[in-house]
């Protein structure tokens, strides 16, 4: 069928049309209700606290190989950007970046010398980590949208 080959094409219009929807959406709902910055700052730290935590289990030998504390390191990403989100914040932030460099700087700053193995297969796990759930949510919600408008094809 013809449309099959078009399918990825359009799946992937999908996809960036329903993204602009909802970073519109987002956009709308922040004017709304005002990113609490104070709170956020406030939170931040438990996220930091349990990653220093995690991290100090490690041997400091360790801190600059990627394997050995990118559970952790997720961890913290994912609780970074929930106390964003609790804060009705962005995620990323300039705030929020300026306190996870702070936290990078306690950790990895004796790495540059070592370089740390950021381009690693690691890095791979670390992308897929972090990107795959946003992928997927977004990818269904492009599939269902498409597939709504298309309905006459899957019938
Ligand atoms: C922001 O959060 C603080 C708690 O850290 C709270 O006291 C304050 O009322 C909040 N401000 C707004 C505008 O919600
Ligand atoms: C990093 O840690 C992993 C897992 O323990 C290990 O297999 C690997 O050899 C380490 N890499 C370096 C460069 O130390």
């Amino acid at each position: 069928m013809e449309t099959c080959v078009l399918w990825p094409a359009r799946l992937f219009l999908s996809i960036l049309c329903v993204h602009g929807i909802i970073t519109i959406g987002l956009t709308g709902a922040q004017e709304r209700s005002i990113c609490n910055e104070s709170l956020m700052l406030q939170n931040l730290p438990v996220c930091g606290k349990s990653f220093e935590e995690m991290m100090h289990k490690l041997d400091s030998k360790k801190w600059c190989n990627l394997t050995e504390f990118i559970l952790y390191y997720s961890d913290f990403t994912q609780c970074t950007e929930h106390k964003a989100l609790t804060a009705r914040c962005f995620w990323p932030n300039p705030l929020a970046e300026g306190f996870i460099t702070e936290i990078h700087r306690q950790f990895f700053s004796k790495c540059s010398t070592v370089k740390v193995h950021w381009e690693d297969p690691p890095d791979k796990i670390l992308i897929t980590l972090i990107f795959m759930p946003v992928l997927l949510t977004v990818g269904m919600i492009g599939l269902i949208v498409w597939c709504s408008k298309r309905s006459d094809i899957l019938v």
